[in-house]
């Protein structure tokens, strides 16, 4: 039986006012990004029946081969974002360079831009395993009614004004904060209609999940090795569980909901690691700190950093805060 949730319409209604900015504007974006994840749910719902499994054949300014999915999800994003004239740029991890949205209306109103990775946990696609979308909203700084500017993207992650995910999964979800706090809601597919399943989502104070590659380990610092030698020695509640999707939209769902940690460090092989601080840390990383967890380099706080270029990579360590703060008491000894 269906639980008599709110609908994410009524939710954003309903929030409105408490936005630091409330002139309907973030609301409208919302609502477009609502739009969107249906309509990139719907594709990726029968990946298996049409000819979207695989690799769509070129590379992107990263290096990594784009798959059809993640070609046709960035294309479906910016289409809704653009016909709905509601940002004045986006930047994504498919697109070398930041998009100038004309909005028709010609004085450029629009105060957003919004930050996106299309599809994340690209190699999950043709397997059948959960993958996402995250996306990450600013006010931009440069004035309105000028053509956007890289410095309106190369903001830092405390700046954000809202952020969220995706999840494609057994069901999909779309968990998102504007800075009260996270909520998750749940699509009823027959309906088209998230619901509000998830309000007030937490990260327990401390878990009993690790997700790491583990894979790459003989290249990890000390810190990060010492960490999980630690997370795997028989003493008190441990050992943990290790547990790794590869799909860090999923990786960090998981552990928000069940207590744990997600580390992509950097390594011999990858001196900043693999994640993208734009679309992939900083939004995972405003999440997390709404939900009472944490996200850092390693260091110090992933929203402190001053991004440098759009693609740009950083290590990232994330979720309950106990386990975090025990991490980087070992990257600390080891420094
Ligand atoms: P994307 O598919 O958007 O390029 O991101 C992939 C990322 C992230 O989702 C995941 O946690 C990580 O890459 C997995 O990397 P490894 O395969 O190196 O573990
Ligand atoms: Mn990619
Ligand atoms: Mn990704
Ligand atoms: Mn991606």
């Amino acid at each position: 039986m269906l639980k008599k949730n709110k609908t994410l319409g009524e939710f954003i209604i309903e929030n409105q006012s408490s936005f630091q900015y409330s002139s309907g504007e973030l609301s409208k974006l919302i609502n477009a990004l609502r739009l969107a994840a249906k309509v990139v749910n719907h594709e990726v719902n029968k990946a298996g029946l049409v000819d979207i499994l695989g690799d769509a054949g070129d590379t992107n300014i990263q290096g990594e081969s784009q798959q059809k999915l993640d070609v046709l999800a960035n294309e479906k994003f910016i289409q809704t974002l653009k016909n709905r004239e509601i940002v004045c740029g986006i930047a994504s991890e498919e697109e070398d360079d930041f998009i100038t949205i004309n909005s028709n209306d010609e004085n450029h109103q629009n105060k957003y831009v919004v930050l996106i990775d299309p599809l994340d946990g690209s190699s999950n696609i043709d397997v059948n395993v959960s993958v996402g979308t995250i996306f990450s909203i600013y006010r931009r700084v440069t004035p309105v009614g000028t053509p956007v500017e890289m410095k309106d993207f190369l903001q830092k992650g405390s700046e954000q004004v809202a952020a969220g995910y995706i999840v494609y999964g057994t069901s999909t979800m779309l968990v998102y904060s504007t800075g009260d706090g996270v909520n998750g809601f749940t699509l009823n597919p027959a309906l088209g209609t998230f619901y509000l399943s998830h309000p007030n989502m937490q990260f327990p104070e401390e878990g009993k999940i690790y997700s790491v590659n583990e894979g790459n380990y003989v290249h990890f610092l000390q810190g990060v090795k010492d960490y999980i030698k630690y997370c795997q020695k028989e003493e008190g509640d441990r050992p943990y569980t290790s547990r790794y999707i590869g799909s860090l939209v999923s990786d960090f769902h998981r552990n928000m909901i069940k207590g744990g940690i997600y580390m992509y460090p950097k390594s011999s092989i990858a001196e900043n690691g693999k994640l993208r601080l734009l679309y992939e840390c900083n939004p995972m990383a405003y999440l997390a700190e709404q939900a009472n967890g944490i996200a850092s380099d390693g260091f110090g706080r992933i929203l402190d950093i001053e991004p440098t270029e759009l693609h740009q990579r950083v290590p990232f360590f994330c979720g309950s805060r106990k386990m975090v703060e025990k991490l980087h008491e070992f990257m600390a000894k080891n420094a």
